[in-house]
């Protein structure tokens, strides 16, 4: 079983031993904005949908309790939560991998000089996306929390940590590598909680969590959850189970994940590659002690601009509506969305930036601002390509997607072209989900080894690139214009 622990919604999902998917149960939550670029989550209404949508995939499933061999987790990442190691309680909301207010201290942190070191001991870089500086703002916001932390009264995790607790009944405080390497206080290269990285965000080292390998025995759930003892044997942040989902075990393979935000992840093998054009450097997958390592870029709004369209303006009422909109016109009308929402991630890194859409003229309708909203997907996805090739001079054969847009055929083929690549979208399209049961799958011996894991994975769809340059390259400098008006009253 997989529990799929994303941005806006939580999943339970059950695979077979031929890893096919057998049920599905699915509960959207609430998300909350308290001010401006702040984004927050309930823990509690996590664990309780985490609950309820487990339960309701075995239940739908139809499986003896014994059919369940094992439990993997995998979830948004960088998210922060701190709760109370005698109650369980949370002491303050989830603060989501999206939100901005720690901005200021990431910007004065820079200004100290201190992204070299950032960058050399965690192959990330400064900005609020990482847990680190959200961990210090809730120790500094809640009264007496920092005491409390420093007497070792408190733990901190990502939303695979806190859920490995509540499964566990308080027994297990711990996460995998990847979830560790999203805090700013993991060292990629020793493989250590870096304590001069705590020092420098001011987060004591008691309230850490231990760190595994990514297959590994975390625990056992409490019998009263599921009416039996399940183990917990796999956890990884949803974007490197989506890696291990897609089966991109060489190095050279690259796939890209369609949620709330995108994330492209180009393996790089055993090599941590320091990234010159402001991608991160992370860990894939650690495997019996053994690294794999990738390059990643984040695009922190992709999905979320549909949501947007949908939620925000009323433009449409389904987000699969936008493929039918899209195809309904020639072009964009000279319509850009440059989706800065949340600011802007790789390559860019503008935690101030704010979303914006130029080209307006009286022409230009619902359906011309839809293309735009799905085209930003498509041009940010190529500016990390760009600069995943600059950094490793490897072009990769393919590019793999998945995640919920991915099932957007116009938007494949819009993205073939901009990258002058195949994309290639598997069969199964819960790639995230599958990794994580991968994984779990792994340490409890029903695959014995990543090719055959590897030789589970079908294609589903090849779109191959198909646009003339001259038509592909006005369209990207226009992408090009809207971005640098953007971010010009900070340049
Ligand atoms: O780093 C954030 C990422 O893990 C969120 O993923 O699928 O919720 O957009 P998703």
């Amino acid at each position: 079983m997989a529990i799929d622990q994303g941005t806006t919604s939580t999943r339970g999902i059950l695979f077979d031993a031929a890893a096919r998917r057998v049920s599905v149960a699915q509960s959207e939550f609430p998300q909350h904005y308290p001010a401006p670029g702040w984004v927050e989550h309930d823990a509690e209404r996590i664990w309780r949908d985490t609950l309820s949508t487990a339960r309701e995939a075995i239940e739908r499933a139809a499986v003896s309790l014994d059919g369940i061999a094992a439990i993997g987790i995998a979830n948004q990442r960088e998210t922060a939560v701190i709760w109370d190691r005698r109650t369980g309680q949370p002491i303050h909301r989830a603060i989501v991998w999206q939100d901005r207010r720690t901005s200021e201290t990431c910007a004065r942190l820079k200004a100290d000089g201190a992204e070299d070191e950032v960058r050399a001991r965690t192959g990330l870089l400064l900005d609020p996306y990482f847990s680190g500086t959200k961990i210090a703002w809730m120790l500094d916001h809640v009264a007496g929390a920092r005491a409390s932390a420093e007497r070792g009264d408190l733990a901190f995790g990502t939303i695979d940590s806190f859920l490995l607790w509540r499964l566990t009944g308080g027994a297990v405080h711990a996460t995998d590598v990847t979830n560790a390497s999203r805090t700013l206080l993991w060292n990629i290269r020793e493989q250590c909680w870096d304590e001069e990285m705590c020092r420098l965000l001011r987060v004591p080292s008691a309230i850490l969590p231990a760190v595994h390998d990514n297959a590994h025995l975390y625990g056992t759930t409490t019998p009263d959850l599921f009416g039996r003892a399940i183990p917990i044997t796999g956890i990884a942040g949803d974007q490197q189970a989506a890696l291990f989902g897609q089966a991109c075990f060489s190095p050279g393979t690259v796939k890209s994940t369609y949620g709330t935000g995108c994330f492209a992840l180009l393996n790089t093998g055993t090599q941590a590659i320091a990234s010159r054009h402001r991608l991160l450097t992370t860990p894939a997958y650690r495997l019996d002690g053994r690294t794999s390592f990738a390059l990643e870029g984040s695009i922190f709004v992709a999905g979320a601009a549909v949501k947007w369209l949908r939620d925000g303006i009323g433009v449409i009422t389904h987000a699969s509506q936008t493929n039918d909109m899209a195809t309904q016109v020639a072009d964009s009308h000279g319509v850009y969305m440059v989706p800065a929402f949340v600011g802007l991630g790789a390559p860019h890194w503008d935690p101030d930036a704010r979303g914006a859409i130029y080209g307006l003229t009286l022409g230009a309708t619902q359906a011309h601002l839809a293309r735009a909203a799905l085209e930003a997907v498509g041009y940010q996805t190529m500016d990390l390509i760009d600069a995943m090739l600059a950094d490793s001079g490897v072009r990769p054969a393919v590019m793999r997607v998945d995640g919920g847009m991915a099932a957007n055929d116009w938007l494949c083929g819009f993205l073939a072209d901009l990258l002058e690549l195949p994309v290639e979208r598997p069969a199964e399209l819960e790639t995230t989900a599958r990794g994580a049961a991968f994984l779990a799958g792994l340490a409890t011996g029903i695959w014995s080894g990543l090719a055959e894991i590897e030789a589970l994975w079908s294609s589903g769809r090849r779109f191959e690139p198909s646009m003339p340059p001259e038509r592909r390259a006005p369209l990207v400098a226009g992408w090009r214009d809207a971005l640098r008006r953007t971010m010009l009253p900070k340049a």
